[in-house]
């Protein structure tokens, strides 16, 4: 694993959409891997800043999430989907039938897992897979305890991770209890990974992650097993480390 030490959030941001940007530059059919959360945020403004300034296209890219909650509709303002719409795609040049998130509302979730996993495969895997982390060290909504080998499933929100979450809500009832997420396999099959670490919140699961041991009880160390991830962590994730 390759770290960047960057100052604060913003350099944080800035780092991450350039390296985006090279790797859609080379490679204009990228399949992009993408995340949700607050961590991202400020990298997707910069890619919006930078298509408005330098029209980087993204016209024949092709992205996938991670992960959505269940019972959440995609003009649910609290849904993944409405956020990725939000924060990204509706402010550059990708074609809505390109964007892909896992469905929370479809009748058969099991169906939609095997679909999900599927489709990424037909589309020749996923090229950059964008991270962020949970305090309790998960990736996507792969909670402490997940398998190393799981593909798309569904799962039950570890109670830490609703809370982490209900800034976004009215009140944490509205929290959506169970998600649908990539598994951790499905994630390790991305050709590379860039995760973004963030704050002091953040600095305990880096720890973790840089010293600990490889162990499904800390979902992010599964990312010690692949061979191309780089991270990019401020100062206040990484210090004391
Ligand atoms: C959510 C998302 C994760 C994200 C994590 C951290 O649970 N499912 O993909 O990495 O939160 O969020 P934040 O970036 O807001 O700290």
């Amino acid at each position: 694993m390759k770290i960047i030490e960057v100052k604060d959030y913003n350099e944080m941001s800035l780092k991450a959409a350039e390296y985006i940007i090279e790797k859609v530059i080379n490679n204009p059919k990228i399949k992009l891997g993408l995340a949700t959360g607050g961590t991202p945020v400020g990298t997707y403004k910069n890619l919006i800043a930078d298509h408005r300034k330098n029209g980087t296209s993204y016209q024949h890219v092709t992205t996938f999430n991670l992960d959505e909650y269940i019972g959440l509709s995609g003009d649910n303002k609290n849904s993944y989907r409405y956020f990725m719409n939000e924060q990204l795609f509706n402010h550059i040049n990708i074609h809505d039938s390109k964007t892909f998130i896992p469905r929370g509302i479809v009748k058969d979730m099991q169906a939609e897992c095997l679909y999900y996993d599927d489709l990424i495969e037909k589309h020749g895997g996923i090229d950059l897979q964008l991270l962020g982390i949970g305090q309790n060290g998960h990736i996507g909504f792969n909670e402490p305890g997940t398998s190393f080998r799981s593909n798309t499933h569904v799962v039950q929100l570890a109670p830490s991770t609703i809370q982490a979450n209900a800034r976004f809500f009215n009140n944490i009832e509205e929290v959506p209890t169970k998600a649908i997420t990539m598994g951790i396999a499905s994630i390790l099959r991305s050709k590379e990974i860039l995760l973004l670490v963030s704050g002091e919140s953040k600095n305990d699961a880096m720890f973790k992650l840089l010293n600990g041991e490889l162990t499904e009880s800390f979902p992010a160390s599964a990312l010690k097993k692949h061979p191309y991830v780089t991270i990019i962590a401020d100062k206040a994730a990484v210090a004391g480390l």
